[in-house]
């Protein structure tokens, strides 16, 4: 491929089985051999025991530098331990506003293939408490522009990936200002794009019908809690948080990483199940326009899945590694239809 492909990515590991997770990424990654250099960075909850830093700056900028990000995750101690979040701090340094969470079924007897993209800067996350006399109070913030921007990505997203509706989350009837604007501005966001139809949901009845009928919901578009509370709870509609990835996405920096924590009751034991950080990566090799071999990594992990070669999590008896060595033989043998709507065949060695 030619030179003025590469691309430059940093990976952190981050704390538990971030290190797992992304250890068998990257070896998926380098089976791809791809025009990628890689560039490892040190960073999270175990780095800032040893350091008294969440990441250095070193580390930051060339983080700021690399085309994305392949985050692991990272452990947030209980209690006031003086640590800075390693997401939250790469949140707002990049400032990564839009957070996309796909929900994909594996199981063929599923429909549910759903994105929810969750406004990532604001709401109650604007971490702004105080003491009350009797408790304490929080701030719940939206504003138009931070509402626009997240309406707009998830509805060119809709109109670009062919889905046909997005589903407006919100709890305006109760929240009349905060979800108020926020339902007013991406309905008129939602008047640029005629082809897409647009709904709307309150947020708790949201829930039930994405449980009762998940196949019903194509985009979802909300703020920042429900967006958390939604995406976790629809992870398990599709197998789990073993399962689910995401892509934090901003104007000028992108970071992709599974959904799920450090798991330190797992941690070490290569127990992990590495899906969602394959998915991850998958997203990020989209976004760097490495759309085949993006799809070729979803469908090299169905045929895992479907045949039942799973970590403990799924049900199987694969530890991390040979669950990665598997998807690496898969991925060397398996001839799969590309993503790309032509009727390209590819075969990797
Ligand atoms: P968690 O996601 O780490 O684990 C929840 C449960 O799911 C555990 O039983 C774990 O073993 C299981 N699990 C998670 N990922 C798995 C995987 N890939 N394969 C198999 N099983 C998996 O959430 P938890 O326990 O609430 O938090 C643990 C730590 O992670 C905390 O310090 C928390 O603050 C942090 N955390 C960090 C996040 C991040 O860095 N983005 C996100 C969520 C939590
Ligand atoms: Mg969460």
């Amino acid at each position: 491929m030619s030179q003025n492909l590469s691309r430059k990515i940093c990976i952190l590991p981050g704390d538990g089985i971030g290190p797992e997770v992304t250890t068998s990424a990257l070896a998926v990654l380098r089976t791809l051999e791809l025009p990628i250099s890689f560039s490892i960075e040190a960073g999270g909850y175990e780095h800032y025991l040893e350091t008294g830093q969440t990441i250095s700056p070193a580390s930051l900028k060339r983080c700021m530098e690399a085309d994305a990000i392949l985050y692991g995750a990272n452990t947030n101690p209980a209690g006031d331990s003086g640590y800075q979040s390693l997401t939250l701090l790469l949140r707002d340094s990049l400032a990564l506003h839009g957070n996309i969470r796909p929900v994909l079924s594996f199981d063929p007897d599923s429909a549910v293939d759903l994105v929810i993209f969750r406004e990532n800067s604001e709401c109650l996350y604007v971490r702004e408490e105080r003491e009350i006399p009797d408790g304490y109070d929080a701030t719940r913030r939206i504003t138009r522009s931070a509402s626009e921007r997240i309406a707009r990505l998830a509805f060119s997203y809709a109109r670009e990936n062919s889905r046909r509706q997005v589903t407006i989350v919100h709890k305006a009837n109760v929240l009349r200002k905060t979800c108020g604007l926020f339902r007013e501005v991406c309905f008129q966001v939602a008047s640029e794009y005629p082809d897409i139809e647009v709904r709307e949901e309150l947020v708790d009845a949201c829930v039930m019908k994405l449980f009762l009928k998940p196949s019903s919901f194509d985009v979802l578009l909300t703020t920042n809690l429900f967006g958390d509370i939604l995406s976790d709870a629809a992870a398990a509609l599709v197998g789990g948080l073993g399962l689910a990835p995401g892509a934090n996405i901003g104007e000028r920096h992108a970071m992709f990483e599974p959904v799920h924590g450090s798991a330190p009751d797992i941690a070490g034991k290569n127990l992990a199940n590495p899906t969602a950080c394959i998915l991850a990566t998958a997203m990020m090799l989209e976004h760097l326009q490495f759309k085949v071999e993006a799809s070729r990594i979803r469908g090299a992990l169905k045929q895992l899945i479907q045949r039942g070669a799973t970590t403990r999590d799924l049900g199987g008896t694969l530890l991390t590694s040979e669950f990665t060595d598997e998807l690496i033989g898969e991925l060397r043998t398996q001839t799969v239809r590309s993503g790309s709507g032509d009727d390209q065949i590819s075969t990797l060695r």
